[in-house]
């Protein structure tokens, strides 16, 4: 079966970048100018996804805005011969996938939010989609995953290495031998483990592809880390009944998911842009001289 559809959780409170979060969306704060829940729909787009869910929550009003129309703003551009700003503006509506919106009442862990999807998946295999983690590698990571759902018809779940002490701030793998070069079978999914209790440091990174067989998992599942409903606890009680493998991305991860990693984002991108990689660089270069 193809897949089509994917599920961007959005609900998070983003009190890591407070005060910034009290009024707006973490999703809507910009990598220079583009706001990070854009990188993940063109992701989505470009790994061949029609449908989006984008489960939201209060104050989370400025996301839908951002993907709908702005007549005005429109047209003060194309009265004042701005037409590079016009065709970005009017790119973001003209994306070529569907987008939904479903709010999550309580934040009640990522498990509920992904439940929240159920009607709108419809039997299919679907992919989860986290706003934390931007990803860049020839082939974007959602299609890698659903490459290998192609070949196997199994849920798939991408995993990073990542240093050791940094395993307990993620969902980790017990590996169990590989299939293909970057394909492992799995014994556990364990949430955020104490470092030294981690089966390895392979970190799940926020792309999935999932069976629908997780609803009726999720359904049941208990409160894990943290009092909340975990995505992790689920995919591992359904790797008992179907095979659940790790595929191990080799591209690039930023996480602006943190005020270090979105900075440091920031400037990656920035390096990147036409119109600002070279004042950056120079800038750059000047401050290294001083620190
Ligand atoms: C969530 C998942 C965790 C995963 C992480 C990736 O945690 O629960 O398993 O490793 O995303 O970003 P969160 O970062 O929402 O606490």
């Amino acid at each position: 079966m193809k897949v089509r559809r994917a599920i961007i959780p959005a609900a998070g409170l983003g009190t890591r970048f407070l005060p910034a979060t009290k009024a707006l969306p973490k999703e809507m704060l910009p990598i220079v100018n583009k706001p990070t829940i854009q990188f993940i729909v063109e992701e989505a787009k470009a790994s061949g996804i029609e449908d989006i869910l984008i489960v939201t929550g209060k104050n989370k009003r400025a996301i839908e805005n951002h993907f709908d129309s702005n007549p005005e703003l429109e047209q003060d551009l194309e009265k004042t011969g701005k037409s590079g700003l016009l065709k970005l503006t009017q790119e973001i509506t003209d994306l070529g996938v569907n987008l939904y919106y479903t709010r999550q009442p309580y934040p009640a862990g990522l498990g509920d939010a992904v439940y929240r999807a159920r009607s709108f998946v419809a039997g299919e295999p679907f992919v989860i989609m986290l706003g934390d983690d931007l990803m860049k590698d020839k082939v974007p990571l959602a299609k890698q995953l659903i490459n290998d759902y192609d070949k196997t018809h199994a849920s798939t779940i991408a995993v990073m290495k990542v240093p050791h002490k940094e395993v307990s701030k993620y969902g980790v793998i017990a590996p169990d031998g590989n299939i293909a070069p970057d394909l492992y079978n799995v014994k556990n999914f364990v949430e955020k483990p104490a470092v030294d209790k981690a089966p390895s440091d392979l970190a799940i990174i926020g792309r999935y592809l999932l069976t629908p067989e997780i609803f009726d998992i999720l359904e049941h599942q208990k409160s894990g880390r943290g009092g909340e409903i975990q995505l992790t606890d689920a995919i591992d009680t359904m790797n008992k009944t179907q095979r659940v493998f790790a595929h191990v991305f080799k591209g690039e991860r930023f996480d602006v998911g943190n005020k270090e990693g979105y900075l440091e984002t920031s400037i990656q991108y920035g390096l990147i842009h036409p119109e600002t990689r070279d004042a950056l660089r120079k800038y750059i270069k000047e401050l290294g001289k001083k620190l």
